[in-house]
């Protein structure tokens, strides 16, 4: 069975969601909208079997719709997807899921009455790096894991309607949710604005998470780096991995190096802490796969089947809800905010 698509928002992202449901052959795309008509006259050659239209309610209410996939700005995620899932619609939306905690859990409630399909495009998870990746952690490579290091930082694109810690952190919040597959206990970040007049959208954002018995996540987005970097480190007790996304083929570098430690009686009072090693450097097999059409086949597939994605609307509330506290940080100049209690400033 072909799932048949809409795809609503033809901007800078959309076209890549028409691409890859074209080229899928378990989708099927039957039309796309968007309320700017250049920009729809701009993606007809992808997909000249679509139709193209400016009307959101003539699209909800076509039967010949299963899903509808949203890329449109993030203000307008909830208030989009709420509409589709109540004209019986599956849903794919871009990251991140919503613009607040109140209207992620809006839209994960809702599918969850209708029996529909919510999913957001955490595309990372999707991508061969993060996927191998995982499977290191999975199968005890590293040992436990101490650390995680991100940095995503270059001349970024700058958004109407989010600050660069809700447009780029979405992405490495994603994978470390998926690597860890724990929540972080607090937040602590700080941010600034540069660029926008009145202050209001930080352009960079320094945060950590707290997983509470010593693992710590750092992360660093900006839009005004000069040099672009993608780098995120996984830190591990047996081995550490470096995965650079810049990277054409050898994405992840797997080290084996580490260290010691030595805590007898004697070693202390010779003041011996630890010792190093350093072992080989490898980099596994990464395949050449399109992120994007992986995650399309995953969402046409849990259609289908009516399974719960990777990257389901509840796996979409739990990286809006370190987004707000980080942002409730952010706003008491880098308070810690606990999340295992409802979002709150600790004191
Ligand atoms: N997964 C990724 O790696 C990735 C990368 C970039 C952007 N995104 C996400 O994609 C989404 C869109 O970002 P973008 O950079 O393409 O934005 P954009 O501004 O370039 O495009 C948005 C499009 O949506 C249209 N639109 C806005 N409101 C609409 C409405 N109510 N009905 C119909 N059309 C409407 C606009 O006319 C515009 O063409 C955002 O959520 C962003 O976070 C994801």
């Amino acid at each position: 069975m072909q799932v048949r698509v809409a795809v609503i928002g033809a901007g800078y992202w959309g076209p890549n969601l028409i691409r890859n449901f074209t080229a899928s052959p378990r989708t099927r795309v039957v039309a796309v909208c968007d309320r700017d008509p250049a920009r729809l006259q701009r993606v007809q050659a992808l997909n000249p079997a679509a139709a193209t239209t400016t009307d959101l309610e003539a699209v909800l209410g076509r039967t010949d719709i299963d899903a509808i996939a949203i890329a449109t700005p993030v203000h307008t995620h909830a208030g989009l997807g709420l509409a589709a899932l109540r004209a019986g619609k599956h849903v794919l939306v871009e990251k991140p899921l919503a613009a607040s905690v109140a209207q992620a859990e809006e839209l994960v409630e809702e599918a969850r009455q209708r029996g529909l399909v919510l999913m957001v495009d955490h595309t990372f998870l999707y991508s061969p790096a993060v996927r191998k990746l995982k499977g290191l952690i999975d199968a005890d490579e590293l040992g436990e894991i101490y650390y995680v290091d991100s940095v995503r930082i270059n001349l970024g694109l700058f958004q109407h309607d989010v600050n660069v810690l809700w447009d780029l952190a979405p992405h490495d919040l994603s994978i470390v949710d998926h690597l860890l597959g724990r929540a972080p206990a607090s937040v602590t970040a700080f941010g600034a604005c540069h660029a926008d007049i009145h202050k209001q959208t930080e352009d960079i954002a320094y945060m950590s998470l707290d997983y509470d018995g010593g693992l710590l996540a750092s992360f660093h987005v900006n839009w005004l780096s000069p040099v672009k970097i993608r780098q995120f480190i996984v830190g591990g007790s047996k081995k550490s991995v470096v995965y650079n996304d810049l990277e054409p083929t050898e994405k992840i570098k797997v080290y084996d190096r580490g260290i010691i430690t030595h805590n007898t009686d004697v070693e202390a009072r010779h003041g011996i802490m630890v010792s190093y090693r350093v072992g080989d450097v490898w980099s596994p097999h990464i395949e050449q796969v399109e992120p994007l059409q992986t995650m399309v086949s995953h969402f046409a597939e849990c259609v289908t089947r009516r399974e719960r994605p990777i990257s389901d609307g509840a796996f979409g509330l739990r990286i809006v809800r370190i987004l707000e506290a980080a942002q409730s940080s952010i706003k008491g100049r880098g308070q810690r905010v606990n999340l295992l209690r409802p979002l709150r400033v600790v004191a």
